[in-house]
């Protein structure tokens, strides 16, 4: 198989690639991505040098430049490319609307025109808005995105449907709760008071702390992609989450205690506006239907996470410090 993943420089997408090269070392992988400040190679060294995998620096919003992709015969697309992060959605929603709605419809227009067996598009619970205190998102709750962020994924998993209704383009759609793992930009929440722990720093924790996340290991959201590629039934949207539910206060002071740091280091400060209160995910089609299990256990898989980023302070150091980029440069020439 062909498979062209898009944003595999990036936190889940490069465990993908990671994950895909390990798993299923038959197909070849094709890695676009443009590089953003959240695209770091540094992600990928490891596998940089495998025969069945290709880094092409590239713009999914670029038609020109993506179609000698598609034409080396792609099997599937798997769109994991997109801005992530809520807190700069309300800061800067342009790009996010270029890089998730146009980039999306882009990619679906190139696969429609090549053929592709399958499009996979990688979204988010946030899609759904925000949960009160009970009940959980399945595959039928209602779009209701807050954010500038979701409602761009939420806008991007309204074309992909689009072009599966109109146009008969075989597609999934993958709606995924909050991963954690190597490989996170220190702008969310995980790695972000994992490295202010350690510096000693005020951890910035939004309103009360109470708002609750449902954890997931990312390579479990991996095998949960692999799964809806190879099995997933044309059209269909699959929900992916742990069952992890924990306030933002629960996490972090988890890390403090892991890193043996006081709690008078968490800092109350102004919420984030439109701040979804709680997510939660109702996995059982997944689950049911294709059969996936999450393999991490939170409990555990928290704490590898953490004794990770300590043991890989070089690589945040230079994510911080942008010095992967120099070593692009290095590799591939002029940027
Ligand atoms: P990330 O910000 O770490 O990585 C995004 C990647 O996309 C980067 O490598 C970046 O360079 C690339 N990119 C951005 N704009 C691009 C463009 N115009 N052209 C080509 N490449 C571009 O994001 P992530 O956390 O790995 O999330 C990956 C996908 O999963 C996103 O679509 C996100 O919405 C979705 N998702 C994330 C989570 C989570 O908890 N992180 C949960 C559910 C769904
Ligand atoms: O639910 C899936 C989504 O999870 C993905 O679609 C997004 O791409 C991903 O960024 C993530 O969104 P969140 O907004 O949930 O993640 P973030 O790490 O930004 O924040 C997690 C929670 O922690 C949220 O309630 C806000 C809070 N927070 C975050 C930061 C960065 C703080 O309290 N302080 C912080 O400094």
């Amino acid at each position: 198989m062909r498979m062209l993943v898009t944003g595999g420089a990036g936190f889940i997408g490069s465990n993908f690639v990671h994950y895909m090269l390990r798993e299923h070392p038959e197909d070849i992988i094709i890695n676009a991505d443009s590089l953003t400040y959240a695209g770091n190679l540094e992600n990928l060294r490891a596998v940089e040098q495998e025969p069945n995998y290709q880094f092409v620096r590239v713009d999914i919003t670029d038609r020109e430049a993506l179609r000698p992709l598609f034409e080396q015969e792609i099997d599937v697309v798997v769109n994991f490319a997109a801005e992530s992060h809520v807190d700069r959605s309300i800061l800067e929603p342009d790009v996010f609307v270029r890089t998730n709605i146009l980039g999306t419809q882009t990619l679906l227009d190139l696969a429609k025109e090549f053929k592709v067996r399958k499009f996979v598009q990688v979204s988010t619970d946030e899609v759904y808005g925000t949960l009160g205190d009970t009940g959980l998102f399945s595959e039928t709750t209602p779009l209701a995105a807050n954010s500038p962020y979701s409602a761009s994924k939420a806008g991007a998993d309204l074309l992909v449907r689009a072009y599966h209704e109109t146009f008969g383009l075989p597609v999934n759609i993958t709606r995924c709760s909050n991963n954690y793992g190597p490989y996170q930009f220190p702008e969310k929440l995980i790695p972000l008071m994992i490295q202010n722990a350690l510096a000693d720093k005020q951890l910035p924790v939004y309103g009360d702390g109470l708002n609750v996340r449902d954890w997931l290991y990312v390579e479990d959201h991996c095998k949960a992609i692999d799964l809806v590629i190879r099995e997933g039934a044309t059209g269909e949207v699959y929900n992916v989450g742990g069952n992890n539910e924990r306030n933002n206060l629960q996490v972090v002071r988890t890390i403090l205690q892991e890193l043996g740091k006081p709690e008078s280091l968490i800092t109350y400060v102004t919420d984030r506006p439109g701040h979804d209160r709680r997510y939660a995910i109702d996995a059982s089609k997944i689950r049911t239907q294709l059969g996936w299990q999450p393999k991490y256990n939170y409990e555990s898989g928290i704490v590898e996470t953490i004794r990770w980023y300590l043991s890989n302070q070089a690589w945040m150091e230079q994510v911080k410090s942008g010095g992967y980029r120099d070593y692009y440069e290095m590799q591939y020439g002029e940027r």
